[in-house]
């Protein structure tokens, strides 16, 4: 999972503190709202701060930020469960996805200018904040057809379907793809980009979500909560699995030979791929500026649109965090910074 965790450098920050008797006129930095933790544990260590504004280098853009989305993987960081492995220092802003306005670009910058309408998937995080900077291959120009709002709740989502479907499984059309967790970020989108390539999709999510598996376009939808989802699905090509431990374990056995089981959060047993004479690929996914281009192209073909179920501003970020660790969101939520531009 090294893609949810780069190092957020906040430039300038310790030269807050200023000595007394070295009164050198700095020149002003120019500051920014923040929600950034100083310390690894809970949602509630979040804080709203003012923090100075970062600068992009040469292959970046500063981002005047509209909306950023919300993933389970913000939780994560902020516990610091995973420093050391993804490692991750502090302070931190939490956010990988962002959508806002290109406001200055670094000087080898050329494909992307000032005043472009742009999402992308920030490797090292540092969303949730009025700017932020995005490097080139984080960054594309955002669908015309979504709000920033909207815009917001894709990249890391989407490419994550994408790496997983497309990239490592190379699901064909006439293909079954059996779907778990179909009407969370990563499962909505998967569902919607598995037909656009046509193939037949089953999907899970609990009671309460059936509506919306069915919505997203799954020719079967299975309530977890009141099937077992192998008594339903059998000889799938392929199978995502986003939940882990049980469903894993259960999996292997409606994949048929030769087919493909695409992990998010738990790497397949050997035994069982062996057993079942199938194959395994362990996601990890990764900010992809041409593959979110291809998102945006099915997205303004209307083929994929996300579903954003809740917005909170900035500063109901520990409640976003919360929401995110439940694992139980429907569709995407998103952290609204800025108001939409009128245009
Ligand atoms: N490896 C990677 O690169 C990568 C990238 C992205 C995400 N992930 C991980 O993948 C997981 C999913 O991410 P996400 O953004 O889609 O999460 P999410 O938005 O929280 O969605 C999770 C969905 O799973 C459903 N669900 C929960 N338990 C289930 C079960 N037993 N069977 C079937 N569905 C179940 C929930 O629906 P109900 O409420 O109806 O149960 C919910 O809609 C997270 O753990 C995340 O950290 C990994």
């Amino acid at each position: 999972m090294r893609i949810f965790h780069r190092l957020l450098i906040i430039s300038g920050l310790t030269s807050l503190a200023i000595m007394p008797g070295f009164a050198a006129p700095q020149p002003e930095k120019r500051m920014m709202k923040a929600a950034i933790i100083r310390e690894y544990g809970g949602p509630e260590l979040l804080k709203i701060e003012d923090v100075p504004v970062p600068e992009p280098k040469e292959n970046e853009v500063l981002v005047r930020v509209i909306a950023c989305g919300v993933n389970p993987a913000d939780p994560l960081v902020v516990s610091g469960k995973y420093a050391e492995a993804f490692g991750t220092h502090l302070p931190l802003i939490p956010g990988y996805d962002v959508a806002g306005i290109v406001e200055k670009t670094g000087a080898k910058m050329t494909r992307l200018k000032v005043g472009d309408a742009v999402y992308g998937y920030a490797l090292f995080g540092g969303g949730w904040a009025e700017h932020m900077v995005l490097a080139d291959f984080e960054a594309t120009l955002k669908p015309k057809s979504l709000t920033f709002t909207e815009a917001a709740a894709v990249p890391l989502a989407a490419l994550t379907a994408w790496q997983a479907l497309v990239d490592a499984a190379k699901l064909s059309a006439g293909q079954t793809v059996l779907i778990h967790g179909g009407s969370g970020g990563v499962g909505g989108f998967a569902i919607q980009i598995a037909k656009a390539r046509g193939a037949r999709v089953i999907a899970t999510a609990s009671t309460a979500n059936q509506d919306l598996l069915k919505q997203l376009g799954a020719d079967v939808a299975i309530d977890y909560t009141t099937t077992k989802f192998e008594d339903v699905a059998k000889d799938v090509d392929v199978v995502l699995d986003p939940i882990g431990r049980d469903t894993l374990a259960r999996s292997y056995a409606v994949v048929k030979k030769g087919g493909i089981i695409a992990t998010l959060v738990q790497r397949a047993d050997p035994a069982q791929l062996e057993k079942y004479g199938i194959r395994a690929v362990s996601i990890f996914s990764k900010s992809d500026a041409k593959e979110l281009a291809e998102i945006t192209k099915l997205i303004e073909e209307k083929k994929i649109k996300p579903v954003v179920t809740q917005v909170l501003p900035l500063t109901d970020a520990v409640k976003a965090l919360k929401q995110a660790e439940t694992h139980h969101t429907r569709g995407k939520l998103v952290i609204k910074v800025a108001e939409e531009p009128k245009n």
